[in-house]
């Protein structure tokens, strides 16, 4: 009874400290925004970045955060974490009024921070500034159900920056169990939504720089509905049992750079969904993962588009897949304007992939149609496969056209076990150029008569 009305005595207390603190921040900040008003902060700093104007710094330190080293049960340390958020948020909302407005999350500190929503409209060149390390709350049960989509949530926001030398750390590993033992009992306890990271939703000019993203529950970072963006010089890692945790995963987005990365997690390094064009990934160190992957489209009879994507620079290493193209039976719409060039594989299981039966149970139902597939270039696979070296299953409906081997250089790895293998190549036309090694691949693509091209087409109509 008494501990818990010194607690109640304790929350009331930080309550206060808290609110002073912020409100005597933001008169600061408010005072001090006014005399530089003109000073605008340049957004795209050099690598060494310039000193910081600080009329236009908010550390989330000034505005009531505590920031503790390790996380606690105790009744203490969840009021602190509640403070925490609420700092953020009032950070964010003072430096999203000014001109290159910064959120500094300062080095050497570590935030436990609740689901949160960060968004615009705010002036321009806005940046979060994350040298110390944001954790998410470890504990399942601590995540409201209304919650679970992302962890950290950006949205409607225009020429953003988040970058820094700190790291963002989703604490997943409450969220994985399912896939070890006691598989059945966890599952059931798991709620059936994970969240994922980092989210930015309907954004445009975004860009994600020097930090390190790692152990999401699910997604590590994520794009919806957004255009111009830019992810560089990232880290992003997860252990390779770790279900579902892809590296980047971008769905209805456009005018994409993705460039100068590592990522290895337990799914896609990188994964491109409906709605996607102009992305372009390049020198990225891959794996462990799933490699880089287009789908899984058209699932449920859904329509999906995809084009003019370029994947290349890459160097692979212990993934599942390298290059590949995924589609559920059934789908509608097209895969366009694809290539995959200059990727290094080794110990890759399967480095070249168009897989149009997908399906993540034992067995999908057959169905006719599928998403069409056309204009994908496969130029420079180079190095080892543990399993087989391309794997071209397209739909027995929808053939894939204009499938292109260049240049392709694939040899078992020294770790392959299974022996030599054959690839399998299933209704896919186009053309072979340069060696091909396995030469057997130089029958993996027919070349394709007009006859063929036209009932490709005319499943492409959705995406005109
Ligand atoms: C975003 O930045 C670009 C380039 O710096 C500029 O052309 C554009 O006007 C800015 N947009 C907004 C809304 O600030
Ligand atoms: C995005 O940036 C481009 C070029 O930097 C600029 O032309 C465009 O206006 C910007 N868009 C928005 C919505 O800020
Ligand atoms: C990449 O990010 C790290 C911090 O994680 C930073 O120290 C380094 O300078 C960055 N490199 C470039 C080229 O920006
Ligand atoms: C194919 O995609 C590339 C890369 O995104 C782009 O540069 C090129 O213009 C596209 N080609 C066509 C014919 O659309
Ligand atoms: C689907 O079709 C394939 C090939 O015709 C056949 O081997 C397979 O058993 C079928 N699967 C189902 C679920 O009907």
């Amino acid at each position: 009874m008494k501990r818990a009305f010194s607690l109640v005595l304790l929350l009331v207390i930080w309550l206060f400290v808290f609110s002073a603190l912020s409100i005597d921040a933001r008169k600061y900040h408010t005072k001090k925004t006014k005399m530089h008003k003109n000073k605008k902060h340049k957004n795209n700093p050099a690598p060494a970045p310039a000193p910081l104007p600080d009329s236009s710094v908010f550390s989330i330190l000034s505005f009531g955060a505590k920031a503790n080293g390790v996380s606690d049960d105790s009744k203490l340390i969840i009021i602190v974490l509640l403070l925490t958020k609420q700092a953020l948020v009032s950070a964010w909302k003072s430096a999203c009024k000014v001109i290159g407005g910064v959120v500094e999350i300062p080095s050497e500190f570590k935030f436990l921070i609740k689901p949160v929503t960060l968004q615009g409209p705010c002036m321009p060149n806005l940046v979060l500034q994350i040298d110390g390390t944001l954790l998410a709350p470890p504990k399942i049960g601590s995540w409201a159900k209304s919650n679970l989509y992302q962890w950290m949530n950006f949205k409607w926001l225009q020429n953003f920056t988040i970058q820094g030398t700190g790291t963002v750390d989703g604490q997943g590993s409450n969220w994985w169990c399912s896939s070890q033992v006691n598989k059945k009992k966890r599952a059931k306890k798991l709620p059936g939504i994970k969240p994922t990271a980092l989210r930015f939703y309907s954004s445009y000019n975004v860009t994600v720089r020097d930090i390190s993203i790692v152990n999401s529950p699910l997604c590590h970072l994520k794009f919806d509905n957004s255009k111009g963006v830019k992810v560089e010089n990232v880290t992003i890692s997860a252990p390779e049992d770790s279900p579902n945790t892809d590296g980047i995963h971008l769905q209805n987005s456009q005018d994409v750079e993705i460039m100068h990365s590592d990522i290895g997690t337990g799914d896609d390094c990188v994964s491109i969904q409906t709605g996607c064009s102009n992305i372009h990934v390049h020198h990225i160190n891959c794996g462990p993962g799933h490699g880089i992957s287009l789908g899984g489209l058209g699932k449920d009879k859904s329509t999906a588009c995809v084009s003019n994507i370029l994947v290349e620079n890459i160097v692979m290493q212990n993934t599942l897949y390298g290059a590949r193209i995924k589609t559920w039976q059934g789908g509608i719409g097209s895969v366009k304007n694809v290539t995959f060039s200059n990727i290094q594989v080794s110990d890759v299981k399967v480095p070249i992939t168009i897989d149009q039966y997908y399906c993540d149970k034992n067995q999908c139902k057959n169905q006719t149609g599928a998403v069409a597939i056309s204009g994908v270039k496969f130029d420079q696979i180079i190095g080892t496969y543990l399993v087989q070296p391309i794997h071209l299953a397209c739909s027995s409906s929808v053939p894939c056209t204009d499938v292109d081997l260049i240049s392709i250089q694939l040899e078992p790895s020294i770790n392959n076990k299974h022996g030599f293998q054959q690839g399998l190549c299933w209704n896919s036309y186009g053309k072979s150029l340069g060696p091909l090694a396995p030469a057997s691949m130089d029958y993996c693509v027919r070349s394709g008569s007009e006859f063929v091209k036209r009932i490709s087409k005319s499943h492409d109509i959705s995406c005109l």
